[in-house]
């Protein structure tokens, strides 16, 4: 079991509802585990990817007459598990427990589909604020499983000393920087780091998206989601979920939801600019986590060193463990950004 307790038992983002449509199966992967997702009339399915009988992966069944149907025998099984049919034996099959699929808990929230791997995980997930906040525009991004490791994506994504370098131009610039002050919160259950800045970062996005700014801040929420928000004076610019539900040992599936305030532009120009701007982002860390995760695994193991710029210290890994912090606030940071 390579994935802690805390992770285990979380639920988890794995797919867009707009993305299993009814009628429809796919694959997806959770913490090492292949799940069937589904959709028929009556709702969502998720079960184990594993027919109980000879042991077929479900999710290359079909859909029909309200279960999903095994290719190899043919055995049909509700979204509950339950075999509803052997198909050629016409025997009484009602209530046998030995014929059941494994089924997990599922559930769809504001255009994302969640999947509980056991019974520990809370009746609901739980989702940072204006996650479904009706007065802001949302929409999703998502672009597949990535290699690399769920938590390294976390890192990134709290750690903002890589704008300058790895996106140089598009968020910030590795030739000119800006004075910032960095302030971490430790909550219990989370931590933040707010960066309070006068003026808009110096790379293209900032130029072409942001009229202001006085501080952006990063939250993360355990264990798999970080929240980024941009302020400028009187409101919020643009607010960022990302969820990174780790796929496999060495693989994510990383999920945006874009929220921003209604009213200032329409929301499918607000869409197409970010995701213009955005786009060679998204590629530039994806390649780095890749290349990342190729050097950690050519040596065998992650060997970390923390530099100056790391002020969050072990601080996400612990939270990712489960562990709480101790709530506190950082004294400031200066730095340039
Ligand atoms: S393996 Fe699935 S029905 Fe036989
Ligand atoms: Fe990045």
């Amino acid at each position: 079991m390579s994935f802690p307790e805390s992770v285990r038992n979380a639920w988890h983002m794995v797919a867009l509802a707009k993305d299993i449509r009814p009628g429809t199966v796919r694959k997806v992967e959770l913490c090492n585990t292949p799940v069937a997702l589904f959709r028929n009339a009556d709702g969502l399915g998720a079960l184990v990817d594993r027919c109980p009988h000879r042991n077929y992966p479900l999710s290359e069944g079909r859909v029909t007459r309200g279960g999903l149907e095994c290719p190899y025998h043919g055995w049909r099984f509700g979204r509950d598990g339950t075999c509803l049919e052997v198909p050629g034996c016409a025997v009484e099959i009602a209530g046998e427990r030995r014929l059941e699929a494994k089924s997990l808990r599922v559930l769809e929230r504001h255009g994302g589909i969640f999947v509980a791997l056991n019974d520990v995980a809370p009746p609901e997930p739980d989702l940072p604020p204006d996650f479904g906040n009706p007065d802001l525009d949302h929409f999703w991004w998502q672009q597949g499983t990535w290699e690399g490791r769920a938590f390294d994506a976390i890192e990134n994504v709290m750690d903002p000393f890589h704008t300058n370098h790895l996106h140089h131009g598009f968020i910030r610039r590795r030739d000119r920087r800006l004075p910032v002050n960095l302030i971490v919160t430790s909550h219990g259950d989370g931590i933040e780091m707010a960066i309070e800045q006068t003026q808009p970062d110096l790379g293209l996005m900032s130029r072409f998206l942001e009229k202001d700014r006085q501080r952006s801040i990063s939250r993360y929420y355990p264990p798999t989601m970080v929240q980024a928000r941009w302020e400028g004076a009187q409101r919020l610019t643009l607010c960022v979920n990302a969820v990174f539900t780790p796929a496999t040992d060495n693989s994510f599936t990383p999920f945006a939801r874009f929220s921003t305030p209604k009213g200032f532009a329409p929301a499918w120009l607000k869409q197409a600019a970010i995701r213009l701007f955005l786009a060679p982002v998204v590629a530039q860390d994806r390649r780095a986590l890749a290349l990342q995760h190729g050097v950690m695994t050519r040596f065998g193991n992650p060997h970390f060193v923390e530099g100056p710029g790391d002020i969050l210290g072990n601080r996400l890994h612990k939270l990712w463990n489960g562990q709480p912090l101790t709530p506190s606030v950082d004294d400031p940071v200066e730095a340039t950004l």
